[in-house]
């Protein structure tokens, strides 16, 4: 009996002296294996008495039993520590501040763009655009700017290299968003060319363009947006109309003063430069020149087979950079291509 009871203490402490599951199964292979100790002992029976075998077959049994169930629980415990283990080694500190994903935000001017579109499609107006790179005809042949014409040296821009390192003939990082207008009206004429009436054009175009320019309100790359409206009626009280009624709802606000102050465009005729001053608040009484503006010339219309007897109207074109500066109080224009985020993140 005691030989029996030994044994279920030996294989219990043997389990017990290990942390390795592998070698706990070489372990009880040394006491239930074929050779194991455990089966030694059965395989001894036959060789006591009859009268002995059966008391002693129940007790091998039992200490078998035994030794099985302190297998399975060092077992589990095994598989227990070995999830404990893992958890551990897994765990989220639930109180480390977060990576986080970092959200990007519309740069203040894309804002206002977005804005001037709304407001303008509410009133029925179209948005179109056109190339950055753009033809020297539609820049300023078209628009009345020959050759020849001094205005063009306003627009002192940047040209482009052709392959072999000479200056590209015929095309320029466009101006002005001015050559959209032809486009514009070059599509749109060709589109109800078989049309008795033309229907009237209203559109805007917003996009990016370029001067030799540098200083707190100019920028070399800068936007703007144009406004064409043309039709049989279309007046300068038009023009002021739409002006006036956009800028109140671009500011949301009736405390502005709007002036036109005359000024010259090949392009257009009569022309006026457009100035606006807030009545109160940081920037009150300070006047900034936001738009260009003026009826369409009539050379300008027949250089896209628009007959100016009959058709008349406004166009302008606006510097969305400034309203942006205006809407939010920026003193210089630079700031919002100098791509400092410190800066940039405060209007997201
Ligand atoms: C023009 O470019 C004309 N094409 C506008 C026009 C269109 C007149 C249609 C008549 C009919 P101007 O050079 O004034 O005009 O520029 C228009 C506006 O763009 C300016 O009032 C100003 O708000 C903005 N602007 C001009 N240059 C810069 C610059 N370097 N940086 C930021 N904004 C500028
Ligand atoms: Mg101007």
């Amino acid at each position: 009996m005691h030989n029996f009871d030994e044994i279920v203490l030996a294989a219990s402490a043997a389990f017990a002296a290990t942390d390795d599951p592998d070698a706990l199964e070489q372990i009880k292979a040394t006491f239930l294996g074929r050779n194991g100790r455990v089966t030694e002992l059965l395989k001894g029976l036959a060789k006591l008495p009859p009268d002995e075998r059966k008391t002693a077959g129940a007790a091998i049994n039992r200490s078998k039993d035994a030794v099985e169930a302190a297998l399975n629980a060092r077992r589990e415990a095994l598989r227990r520590m070995a999830l404990a283990a893992r958890l551990a080694e897994e765990a989220l500190d639930v109180t480390l501040p977060g990576r986080g994903q970092a959200r990007g935000g519309l740069h203040p001017v894309t804002r206002t763009l977005e804005r001037i579109e709304g407001l303008f499609r509410s009133i029925g107006f179209d948005v179109a655009d056109g190339p950055e790179i753009e033809a020297d005809f539609q820049n300023f042949t078209a628009l009345n700017t020959p050759a020849d014409h001094p205005a063009r040296s306003m627009h002192d821009t940047f040209y482009l290299q052709d392959t072999a390192g000479g200056v590209a003939e015929g095309v320029l990082l466009r101006t002005h968003t001015s050559p959209i207008q032809v486009r514009y009206m070059q599509a749109h004429v060709a589109r109800y060319a078989d049309r008795e009436q033309m229907p009237e054009i209203r559109v805007i175009a917003p996009g990016r363009v370029y001067r030799v320019d540098s200083d707190a309100t100019h920028s070399p790359m800068f936007h703007q947006v144009e406004g064409l409206w043309i039709g049989e009626k279309v007046s300068l009280a038009d023009l002021k109309g739409v002006i006036g009624d956009f800028l109140r709802r671009f500011f949301e606000s009736d405390d502005l003063q709007v002036r036109f102050r005359p000024s010259f465009f090949p392009f257009t005729e009569p022309s006026a430069e457009i100035d606006m001053a807030f009545m109160d608040g940081a920037l009150k009484g300070r006047w900034l020149e936001i738009a260009g503006c003026g009826m369409v010339h009539p050379n300008v219309l027949r250089h896209v087979n628009i007959d100016p007897e009959q058709y008349i109207g406004f166009a302008f074109g606006m510097g969305p950079d400034r309203l942006t500066m205006l809407r939010y109080g920026v003193n210089d224009l630079r700031l919002f291509y100098d791509g400092d985020l410190r800066f940039l993140r405060q209007f997201v």
